[in-house]
């Protein structure tokens, strides 16, 4: 393992604690937001307007653990099974199909249904169901797993594989968290709407 992966490279811990730190840090500051209206209050009562602040915090921490990321594989070393042309080339496909699934999501959501609008009040007319939510369920999660992934394939390093491991089970985590989040609230919409139109009927 240690001619796989050097542990002793305190650039790879950094890495592993940005990993960690992002969809704890996102998952806590939304149940906040969406319990006591913590990011609503610091923008005088603009839940609009935290929400925006929160999109750029987590685009922003999201730019820095890339960042370390990148850092961390640069002092890891390469090994030869994943430094031949087939492994280098494997990476584009994963790397380009990992970007368009990312941003196409976004451009599918907008920025409130992409940065955890839901948890403000602001929620989507109806679920969002095209293209490229037609094709998997958790399309921003998958596709930011497989840009890791290649990243790791392109450059060589076993490490990038390993903490592409870690993305993936913090994701999980965090999907287990906001999945039934994002289910409740939509359902309590609809229940106040069949309330309200059951008095209109009445
Ligand atoms: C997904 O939706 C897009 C249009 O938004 C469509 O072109 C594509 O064929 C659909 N794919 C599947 C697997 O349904």
């Amino acid at each position: 393992m240690s001619s796989l992966v050097d542990f002793s490279q305190p650039s790879l811990w950094v890495s592993v604690a940005t990993i960690v730190f992002n969809p704890t840090f996102w998952n806590i500051a939304a149940r906040q937001e969406y319990h006591n209206k913590v990011i609503t209050r610091l923008f005088g009562g603009n839940s609009r307007n935290g929400c925006y602040a929160l999109a750029v915090t987590i685009f922003s921490l999201g730019i820095i653990r890339d960042y370390f990321y990148n850092e961390a594989l640069s002092q890891q070393p390469s090994h030869p099974l994943l430094s031949t042309q087939l492994s280098k080339l494997s990476a584009l496909p994963l790397f380009l199909t990992g970007n368009i699934l990312v941003l196409t999501s976004m451009y599918a959501l907008g920025v409130t249904g992409t940065y955890l609008g839901d948890y403000f009040g602001i929620l989507m007319d109806t679920p969002v169901t095209s293209f490229p939510f037609n094709v998997t369920d958790a399309p921003m999660y998958h596709g930011s797993t497989l840009s890791f992934l290649a990243t790791a394939l392109w450059r060589g390093k076993p490490a990038g594989v390993l903490l592409t491991g870690l993305v993936t089970i913090m994701y999980a985590i965090a999907r287990r968290f906001e999945d039934p989040f994002t289910t409740m609230i939509y359902k309590k919409r609809e229940k106040e709407k069949e309330r309200r139109e059951g008095k209109k009927g009445n």
